[in-house]
């Protein structure tokens, strides 16, 4: 989808980082906005700032790990915008606490959220998509969806499951001749959000800007890509280290910091 003006673009997490950036970004390219959150206040803010543009673009306070209130929305915004071109699975969550610390609940939150809830919008939309032959989906996932680390057993989980629902699905796509609509999957590693707050990075990767990330997303997102790795350099070479003997590649992230990377784990509290 090369070019976003006059288009329709579904975005959840509008709210707060990356996904209030995006926001601004497609409505840059002339794109109509759908923004999804859960929290109204935060989310009122991104379309007071987007409406500046001349744009139409609408809010909606919705949890998407609820099914029923995402088939509710979708429908309402379906009537308000017509149709759904474009659609950014961005909200997420991250609790940060060991495996043996999470409830059973925690781990079930963070699924419903980080997979669940990206799932309940992709079927709500992708039905239109292919009868148009035409869309594009985005699904944030993270460098955590393509290598575990410890603290992260939960949100490793969830975001494995979305790599893997997004390759399938964008090989699905091409199976059944679909070529119009695209798959495109971003495993970023530490954006500067506040999500990750007090994480200890590794050596030689430093946070990601948050404006760095939502521009190649956006970027991503227009050409089509089925993956945008953030900093590409150090996920495909943390990729190619995984072929590795497990017990060297073991010895490496340890070396480099990864294992103590989330002892000082703050996150969002409000979360
Ligand atoms: N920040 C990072 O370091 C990082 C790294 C890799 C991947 N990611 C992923 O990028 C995405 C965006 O992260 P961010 O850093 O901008 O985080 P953020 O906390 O700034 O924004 C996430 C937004 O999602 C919303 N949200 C959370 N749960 C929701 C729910 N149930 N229903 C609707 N909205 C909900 C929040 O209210 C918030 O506005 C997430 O999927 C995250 O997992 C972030």
């Amino acid at each position: 989808m090369k070019n976003l003006k006059g288009r329709n673009v579904l975005l959840t997490g509008a709210g707060s980082g990356i996904g209030r950036l995006m926001a601004h970004y497609v409505a840059d390219e002339g794109a109509n906005t759908a923004i999804i959150d859960i929290q109204a206040e935060a989310l009122a803010k991104t379309a007071k700032e987007v409406r500046l543009r001349k744009v139409k673009v609408k809010e909606y306070v919705c949890d998407i790990s609820d099914c029923v209130s995402v088939g509710d929305v979708v429908a309402r915004i379906k009537q308000d915008f017509g149709q759904i071109d474009v659609l950014i699975n961005n909200a997420g969550t991250v609790i940060g606490k060991s495996f043996f610390d999470l409830t059973l609940e925690e781990m079930q939150r963070t699924m419903n959220i980080n997979y669940w809830g990206h799932i309940y919008l992709t079927k709500a939309v992708i039905g239109d998509m292919v009868a148009r032959n035409d869309g594009a989906i985005v699904n944030v996932a993270s460098s955590s969806g393509l290598i575990g680390m410890p603290i992260l057993s939960d949100y490793a989980a969830s975001k494995f499951a979305e790599v893997g629902f997004s390759e399938s699905l964008r090989r699905e796509l091409k199976k059944f001749n679909y070529t119009g609509v695209t798959v495109t999957c971003v495993c970023p590693y530490i954006i500067d959000t506040g999500l990750f707050k007090g994480f200890k990075p590794m050596a030689m990767s430093p946070f990601i800007k948050p404006e760095v990330a939502a521009r190649a997303i956006v970027e991503g997102l227009k050409k089509g890509k089925p993956y945008v790795m953030l900093p590409p350099l150090s996920i495909y070479s943390s990729l190619m280290l995984k072929l590795l003997p497990t017990p060297l590649f073991d010895w490496i992230l340890k070396m480099s910091g990864a294992e103590k990377a989330m002892d000082c784990f703050e996150g969002r509290k409000s979360c």
